[in-house]
């Protein structure tokens, strides 16, 4: 076993190649047990690391010479972005060499005439969303950790957000994809054509594949312009189903202009005026709320339109009551309700996340039956003596996926036992994704089964072992990329 603990004369290599002290927290030569913790434990504080060495590259030749030693001594890795991620995936869970993308960060071109950008994968994403606003042009891509999250990471899991419905998914946006193989082998696609037929389009593995085929360190992406007028509105609504036409209204009446369609149940807004003290947008109180947004290149139109369908709905009785944003102070306060809600959801000490597609019609009823499942067995009260605080949902309703979330008083082993697999098997029975935009990570890994077939599993340990066949020699519990498909094989 010792050829694959990490020593003394691993970290001395590290810190010759790397050549700076600062590239390098060492915890393996002295005591770096502070500087360590930020790597060591996630945005949810639930997983926990044991890492003892942190790689901090500058460029991807580095990143590939760390890799080549890494696969040379059977040395494991993880790369971390921004650390965001809520299933675990980037956390040394085992005792794994965390590469941190956190130095790779300089934006390499920007053509305003295409709206292609070339970036280093560990650009956070709303410094790169300023740089392009600076340009007229935005990142297809926006979601509440913006102020953290690389945009490496951000392929890496694949990231949904808030405009999906409007922009698409990065599968299509994404360009090009420069990587490093666990072997040290560097990949370079970083192509900026939108069209290129010959043969597989071998990026798109990379996009989603949450570290465990290599590590991102370049990326090309296609910037749509950014819209020059933006609308928003908050409405109140009696029941899901008035969500779901009310959403097929927005659809109809605002076409082209609409940028996202958000659902927050009553629950989930109860939390947040709790949380931050803040007056909610509507005087009344409604088991459901919905966020709508249009992005448009001319305000009088877009308004008009928007104007038709809140006056639509409001007569064929779909919306109760609505506020629509009459300036930027106020269109970021309707969306501080819905972007502020994974945050104050922690409040309590703990929070069992479910990120579920779910055909449309059956999207809701998920929150209504866990909530009676954990009912129906004593687990949820207002005092302290029950654990389970709420149970709300809310999510991106243009894309069908609902964020099922269950505060709790700290993380609970009942609770988790009233909620997988019987979660899982839900969501499955109606032919859903038990993970819709974040990933599996070493959270939803052992449950990737409710949502892919033996032979699409089969299919993906033949990739895995191909792109890292050092894996297969080394016991369980140690990858030589990520942790996805490292345990119970
Ligand atoms: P990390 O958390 O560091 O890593 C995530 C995974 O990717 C890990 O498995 C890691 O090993 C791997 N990885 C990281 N960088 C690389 C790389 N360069 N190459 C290869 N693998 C890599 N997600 C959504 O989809 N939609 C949302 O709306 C959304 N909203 C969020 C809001 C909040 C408040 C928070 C805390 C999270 C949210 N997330 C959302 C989840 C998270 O922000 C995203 O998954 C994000 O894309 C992760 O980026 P990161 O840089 O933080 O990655
Ligand atoms: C969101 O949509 O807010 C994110 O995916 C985070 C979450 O699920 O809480
Ligand atoms: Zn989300």
């Amino acid at each position: 076993m010792s050829v694959w603990k990490l020593n003394n004369s691993h970290v001395q290599y590290f810190k010759w190649l790397l050549g700076s002290e600062s590239a390098v927290i060492d915890g393996v030569s002295k005591d770096a047990t502070a500087d360590l913790e930020a790597f060591n434990c996630d945005w949810m504080r639930k997983y926990r690391g044991h890492t003892k060495l942190v790689l901090r590259p500058r460029s991807t030749g580095e990143v590939s010479r760390i890799m080549k030693y890494c696969s040379d001594n059977m040395l494991a890795v993880v790369p971390q972005g921004g650390n965001t991620g809520l299933v675990g995936g980037s956390i040394p869970v085992f005792d794994e060499i965390v590469v941190s993308t956190a130095r790779l960060n300089n934006i390499r071109s920007f053509d305003e005439v295409s709206g292609v950008l070339v970036a280093d994968a560990g650009c956070i994403l709303e410094v790169v969303d300023r740089h392009l606003a600076e340009r007229s042009y935005t990142f297809p891509l926006d979601l509440g950790a913006k102020g953290s999250c690389h945009i490496g990471g951000n392929l890496a899991t694949n990231a949904g957000g808030l405009r999906l419905l409007r922009y698409g998914s990065l599968h299509g946006n994404v360009l090009g994809i420069e990587a490093v193989l666990p072997n040290g082998t560097v990949v370079d696609e970083l192509s900026t054509l939108r069209k290129n037929n010959t043969g597989y389009d071998l990026k798109q593995l990379f996009i989603g594949a949450e570290g465990t085929i290599g590590i991102i360190t370049g990326v090309s992406i296609l910037c749509p312009q950014r819209p020059k007028a933006v609308n928003v509105a908050y409405f109140g609504l009696e029941n899901f189903e008035k969500a779901r036409l009310a959403f097929r209204e927005a659809k109809r009446h605002l076409s082209e202009v609409l940028s996202a369609f958000e659902l927050m149940d009553g629950g989930s807004q109860d939390l947040v005026e709790k949380v931050t003290n803040n007056r909610p947008p509507l005087k009344g109180k409604y088991p459901f709320y919905c966020l709508i947004e249009t992005s448009g290149s001319n305000k009088e139109h877009d308004d008009e339109k928007l104007g038709g369908y809140l006056e639509f709905v409001l007569n064929e009785h779909l919306i109760s009551d609505g506020v629509l944003a009459q300036d930027e102070t106020q269109v970021r306060s309707l969306w501080s309700w819905r972007e502020g809600i994974p945050e104050c959801l922690g409040h309590w000490g703990g929070v069992y996340k479910y990120d579920v597609s779910i055909p449309l019609p059956e999207l809701y009823q998920l929150v209504d039956d866990t909530r009676a499942r954990l009912s129906s067995v004593g687990l949820i009260g207002d005092d302290e003596n029950f654990p389970v605080v709420g149970v709300v949902g809310y999510g991106h309703m243009g894309d069908s996926n609902l964020h099922l979330n269950v505060s709790t008083r700290g993380f609970d082993k009942e609770v988790e036992k009233q909620l997988e697999p019987f979660v899982y098997e839900w969501v499955q029975k109606r032919n859903g994704s038990i993970s819709a935009e974040h990933g599996l990570g070493i959270a939803k890994k052992p449950f990737i089964g409710y949502s892919r077939s033996h032979k699409m599993l089969n299919m993906m340990k033949d990739i895995k072992n191909l792109y890292d066949p050092v894996r297969r020699a080394i016991p369980d519990g140690l990858s030589t990329v990520a942790n996805v498909y490292n345990q119970n094989e």
